[in-house]
C-alpha cells in the first residue's frame, strides 16, 4: 500500500505539484495515521509555494477530516476508527503535509468529530451552504481557523469562559478585522459562545448577513473610506481587544486607530502575520495599548519558522491552547458552523484548481474542498 499525494515540485509557476505515491508513514509514538477523505485549502498553502518556505519533495496542503488507521502508543483521546479533523503544516518538510492519502496528525491539532453526525452522502461539487459540522467537505476545513482563534482569544487576550448569561465581558468589545475569513467565522463563533463578548467585524457588504447570524453584532464594510471612525462609534470607547487576521500594514494602522476610542483599561492588539508595532504610526499618548501575535505552528510547544523568522514557543502559549483544545472547546463544537464550501472535482487534480483561486485572491467568504475520491 502507498499514500498518492500532491508532491511539490519546487516551481512556483503551474505545474506546481506532480501527484506520486509515497509510502505510507510508519507512526511515531506521539502522532496519529489519518485516512483522508475530505480536504481543504488555506492561503498558506499558496504561500509555502511562493516564498519557497520548505523543500521541493514536501507534501502541499494542510487540512483534512477522515478516519484513524492508527494511533501513536503514547497519544491519548484518539483510537483506531475514530472520525478525525485536523491539520498539519504541508509545503514545509519533505514528505509531510496534508493532500496525501494518508496523514500524520499531531493530536494538539486534531478534534475528534461525532460519528453519529457525519453525514455518509458526498456534497456535490459547487457551492454548498453553511451548516454545522455533519459533512466529511464541512468538516475538513474548521481546525486551522479554530486553532488559530481560539489562541488568539484563550492566550493572547487571557479571555475566560463564561457562563451562558451575565458574562464579565458582556459590556466590551472585541473588533476583528476580517470577519469572513476561516479564521474571522470561528473568532465570532468562539467569541460569543464561549466568551459572551461583543464582536464589531469588518467585511464585505455582502457578508454581513451570514455574520450576524452566526453572532457579529456589528459588521462594518472595510472598504468604506470611513470604516475605522464607525468602529470608534460603535465600540464606544470599549474596544478591549482587536485581532486583526488581515495583519497588513493598512489594517494594523486601522485597527490601531479604530481602537484610539478606549482610554481606560488595556487594549490587546493581536495579528497573524508577525507584524511589528514600530511599522506603523503610534500615538506616544497612548500608554494602555499591548501587541500581541499569533503563529499557530509554535502551539504544540515547537519552534517554528516563518520565512527568516524563527519564532519560539512559550510555556504558557503552549499550555493555555492545550487547555482550550481540550477542556474548553470539545462541548461547544456542535453548535459551531463552517463556512459556506466551494467544492471541487474529487482528486488530487484539483489541488492546481485550489491553489490558482489562492494565488489570484479569488477567495471570499468560504472554504475550498475537494474528496480525494
Ligand atoms: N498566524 C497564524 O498562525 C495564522 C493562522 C491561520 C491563518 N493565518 C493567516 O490569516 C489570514 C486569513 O486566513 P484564512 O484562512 O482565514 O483566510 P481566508 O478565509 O482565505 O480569507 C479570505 C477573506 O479575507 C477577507 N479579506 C481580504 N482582505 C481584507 C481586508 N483588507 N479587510 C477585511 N477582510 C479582508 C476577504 O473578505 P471579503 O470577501 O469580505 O472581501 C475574504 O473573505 C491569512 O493571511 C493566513 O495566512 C495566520
Amino acid at each position: 500500500m502507498s499514500s498518492k499525494a500532491a508532491v511539490f515540485n519546487g516551481n512556483i509557476e503551474d505545474p506546481f505539484y506532480t501527484i506520486e505515491s509515497l509510502p505510507i508513514p510508519s507512526v511515531p509514538k506521539n502522532k496519529i495515521l489519518v485516512e483522508g477523505i475530505s480536504y481543504a485549502f488555506n492561503p498558506t498553502d499558496w504561500l509555502h509555494i511562493l516564498f519557497k518556505l520548505g523543500p521541493a519533495g514536501s507534501v502541499i496542503g494542510s487540512e483534512v477530516s477522515g478516519v484513524v488507521r492508527e494511533a501513536g502508543s503514547e497519544v491519548e483521546g484518539f483510537s483506531k476508527g475514530d472520525f478525525v479533523t485536523g491539520w498539519v503544516r504541508g509545503g514545509y518538510e519533505k514528505d509531510v503535509g496534508g493532500f496525501q492519502e494518508f496523514v500524520l496528525l499531531d493530536p494538539v491539532f486534531a478534534l475528534k468529530l461525532d460519528k453519529s453526525k457525519i453525514k455518509e452522502s458526498i456534497l456535490p461539487v459547487g457551492i454548498s451552504p453553511t451548516g454545522f459540522i455533519d459533512t466529511w467537505e464541512g468538516a475538513a476545513g474548521i481546525t486551522s481557523g479554530l486553532t488559530t482563534a481560539g489562541a488568539a482569544l484563550a492566550h493572547d487576550f487571557q479571555l475566560q469562559p463564561q457562563p451562558r448569561t451575565n458574562s464579565e465581558y458582556q459590556d466590551d468589545y472585541l473588533l476583528i478585522w476580517g470577519g469572513s475569513s476561516s479564521v474571522g467565522i470561528f473568532a465570532i463563533q468562539l467569541a460569543k459562545l464561549i466568551y459572551g463578548i461583543k464582536v464589531i467585524v469588518t467585511a464585505s457588504k455582502k457578508h454581513a448577513e451570514f455574520l450576524r447570524s452566526i453572532g457579529a453584532d456589528a459588521v462594518v464594510d472595510y472598504k468604506s473610506s470611513d470604516a475605522v471612525d464607525q468602529i470608534k462609534k460603535i465600540g464606544s470607547g470599549k474596544i478591549y481587544y482587536a485581532l486583526d487576521i488581515i495583519a497588513n500594514l493598512e489594517t494594523f494602522q486601522a485597527v490601531y486607530d479604530a481602537t484610539s476610542a478606549t482610554k481606560s483599561g488595556k487594549v490587546i492588539i493581536d495579528n497573524l502575520a508577525l507584524v511589528d508595532e514600530s511599522s506603523i504610526k503610534l500615538d506616544p499618548e497612548r500608554t494602555n495599548v499591548k501587541f500581541r501575535r499569533t503563529l499557530v505552528y509554535t502551539l504544540n510547544g515547537k519552534p517554528s519558522s516563518w520565512g527568516p523568522h524563527i519564532i519560539d514557543p512559550t510555556e504558557e502559549a503552549t499550555r493555555d491552547y492545550k487547555h482550550f483544545w481540550e477542556q474548553v472547546l470539545p462541548p461547544y463544537l456542535s453548535k459551531i458552523k463552517h463556512n459556506r464550501l466551494k467544492i471541487l472535482e474529487p482528486g488530487l487534480e484539483s489541488v492546481a484548481k485550489g491553489l490558482e483561486l489562492y494565488k489570484d485572491n479569488k477567495v471570499s467568504g468560504e472554504k475550498v474542498v475537494f474528496r480525494i475520491k
